[in-house]
C-alpha cells in the first residue's frame, strides 16, 4: 500500500463505524519539502513497488493512480531502473536482507512480465532478496493470464493479491471497475493454474447499492474460492472525491444505513471464521500460516524502502515518501537524485506515537519493541493516553501485551487518534 495505512472507524463524536480515517503521523504539514534524506543502512527491510496505473478509474478511489497511456510503462520501467540505481549509490546495503517485496500500485500487474522478472533479479542481485522472502503481486482481474503466472512464479513471485470487491456485477459497474465478476474469479482460476497457493482476495463492504444480501453473497462465494487470505476493507468515501460527490448529487445509489454496515461488519467476522480464516488485523483474515508479512511490516514500524511514485519509505526514526508528482519524481531521477518529495525525522515520542496506533491495527500487539526501538517508554510518555483507553472500555492491557476489545475495534479511528494525529 502507498497510503491507504489505516482502514477503521470515522472520528465524528459520538463515534461512528460508517466512515474511515487515513493518517500519517506525525502529520503531513510537519514533513519537509526538498530535504536530501540521509545515507541508510538496511539490514532486515520491505520494499514496496508503486505502479502508478490503472485501466480505469474507480470512483472511491484516491491512491496515487493515472490511467494508462501508450507508452507509460515503459517510461515508468525507464525510471524505475534508475532509482534503483540511486538508491543503490545512496545506501548501504551490504548487510541487507529483505523479507518481503509488494508489486502494488495502482495495479501492480500491469508492469509486464519481463519487468517484473528484471525487477526481482537486480533485488537478489544488489538489493538482499534471497529464496524465503515474501513476494506478492498485485492483481486487477484480467490483467494476467495462467501462462504470465507460470512465468511469474518461475521468476519468484510467491503471493498473488487479486482485487475483487464485489460478486455482483452492477455493484462494480457503478464503481467504475474494469472488470466483472467472471473476470475477477478467472482471475484467480488463473493464478491457481500456473501453481500459486498463495492467494489472497480484496473486498469491499458499505458500497453504494450494495444490500447485505449482497454482502452475504460476496462473502459466500469468497470463501468458495478456497483462498487462504481475505482483506475486508469498509468502504472509505473521502470527502469531495469523486464518489462523495456523486452520493451527495444523486448519481451513485446509497450507501447502506449505519446499522446495515455494522451488520455486515459483523457478519463477516462470523462467516469467514466459521470457514476457517481467523481475523489478525481490523481489515484482515487469513488461514493459519497466510498472515501477509509485507502487511504485518507496514504496520509494526518495520523498515521497508518505497520506490516508484508517492511511495513511502520507513528506516527507524527517518520517514520519507517519493515525489507524488509524477513529472516531479521523473525529473529528480533525470537530475540524478533520488526522487524523495517529503521526509521527516521523528522524535522518539513520535516513533511511539505512530507505532503504537499502526501496531494496533493487528488487535493483539507487544509494546516492548516498540518502546525498545523509540528508546521512551510508555509509562513516562504515554501513560495517561493508555488509561483513558482502558477506562474507556476500548483496550485492555496485561503489562507490555494490549488487546482492543471489540469495542475498540469497532471504534478503532477513536483509539488510534489517541495517540496519532
Ligand atoms: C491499493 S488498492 C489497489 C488494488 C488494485 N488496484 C485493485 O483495485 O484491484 C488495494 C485495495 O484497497 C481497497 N480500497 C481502495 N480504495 C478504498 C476506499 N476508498 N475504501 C476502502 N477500501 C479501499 C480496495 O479493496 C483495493 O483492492
Ligand atoms: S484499480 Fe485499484 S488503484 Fe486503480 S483506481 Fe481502482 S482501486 Fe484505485
Amino acid at each position: 500500500m502507498a497510503s491507504l495505512e489505516v482502514l477503521a472507524s470515522d472520528a465524528a463524536t459520538p463515534p461512528r463505524n460508517d466512515a474511515a480515517y487515513v493518517f500519517h503521523h506525525p502529520p503531513k504539514f510537519l514533513w519537509h519539502r526538498d530535504e536530501e534524506v540521509p545515507a541508510q543502512r538496511w539490514e532486515r527491510y520491505s520494499i514496496y513497488l508503486h505502479v502508478p496505473f490503472c485501466k480505469k478509474i474507480c470512483t472511491f478511489c484516491t491512491f496515487e493512480r493515472k490511467r494508462l497511456r501508450r507508452g507509460s510503462l515503459a517510461n515508468f520501467a525507464d525510471h524505475l531502473w534508475r532509482e534503483l540505481d540511486l538508491v543503490r549509490a545512496r545506501d548501504d546495503f551490504s548487510a541487507a536482507a529483505v523479507h518481503s517485496v509488494y508489486i502494488g500500485g495502482g495495479t501492480g500487474s500491469l508492469l509486464p512480465n519481463a519487468d517484473i522478472v528484471r525487477f526481482l533479479r537486480d533485488l537478489r542481485d544488489r538489493f538482499g532478496l534471497s529464496g524465503g522472502a515474501e513476494v506478492t503481486l498485485e492483481c486487477e482481474p484480467g490483467t494476467k493470464s495462467a501462462g504470465d503466472y507460470e512465468v511469474l512464479l518461475e521468476a519468484g513471485v510467491n503471493r498473488v493479491s487479486i482485487g475483487i470487491q464485489a460478486f455482483q456485477d452492477d455493484v462494480l459497474r457503478r464503481l467504475n471497475r474494469s472488470h466483472d465478476v467472471a473476470m475477477a474469479v478467472s482471475q484467480v482460476r488463473a493464478a491457481k493454474e500456473a501453481g500459486f497457493e498463495n492467494l489472497h482476495i480484496d473486498l469491499m463492504y458499505g458500497l453504494p447499492g450494495q444490500s447485505t444480501r449482497d454482502w452475504e453473497e460476496s462473502l459466500d462465494r469468497a470463501i468458495a474460492l478456497e483462498v487462504p487470505h481475505i482483506s475486508v476493507y469498509p468502504l472509505i468515501v473521502f470527502p469531495d472525491e469523486l464518489l462523495d460527490r456523486q452520493l451527495r448529487q444523486g448519481d451513485a445509489p446509497e450507501r447502506p444505513s449505519e446499522d446495515a454496515i455494522e451488520e455486515m461488519r459483523e457478519t463477516t467476522l462470523r462467516r469467514l471464521e466459521d470457514a476457517g480464516l481467523s481475523r489478525y488485523s481490523l481489515t484482515e483474515y487469513s488461514r493459519p500460516g497466510h498472515a501477509c508479512d509485507y502487511v504485518i511490516t507496514t504496520w509494526d514500524g518495520s523498515d521497508y524502502l518505497g520506490l516508484g511514485p508517492g511511495a513511502y519509505s520507513r528506516a527507524g526514526g527517518q520517514l520519507w515518501e517519493n515525489d507524488v508528482i509524477h513529472a516531479a519524481y521523473e525529473r529528480r531521477i533525470a537530475e540524478g537524485l533520488a526522487p524523495v518529495g517529503k521526509s521527516i525525522r521523528m522524535s522518539g515520542e513520535d516513533q511511539l506515537r505512530r507505532d503504537l496506533a499502526m501496531s494496533l491495527c493487528m488487535i493483539d500487539i507487544d509494546t516492548a519493541p516498540l518502546e525498545r526501538r523509540a528508546g521512551v517508554s510508555v509509562d513516562t510518555a504515554l501513560s495517561a493516553e493508555r488509561e483513558r483507553l482502558v477506562a474507556a472500555g476500548y483496550l485492555t492491557t496485561r503489562g507490555s501485551r494490549w488487546t482492543l476489545t471489540e469495542a475498540g475495534i469497532r471504534y478503532a479511528t477513536e483509539v488510534m487518534k489517541t495517540f496519532a494525529v
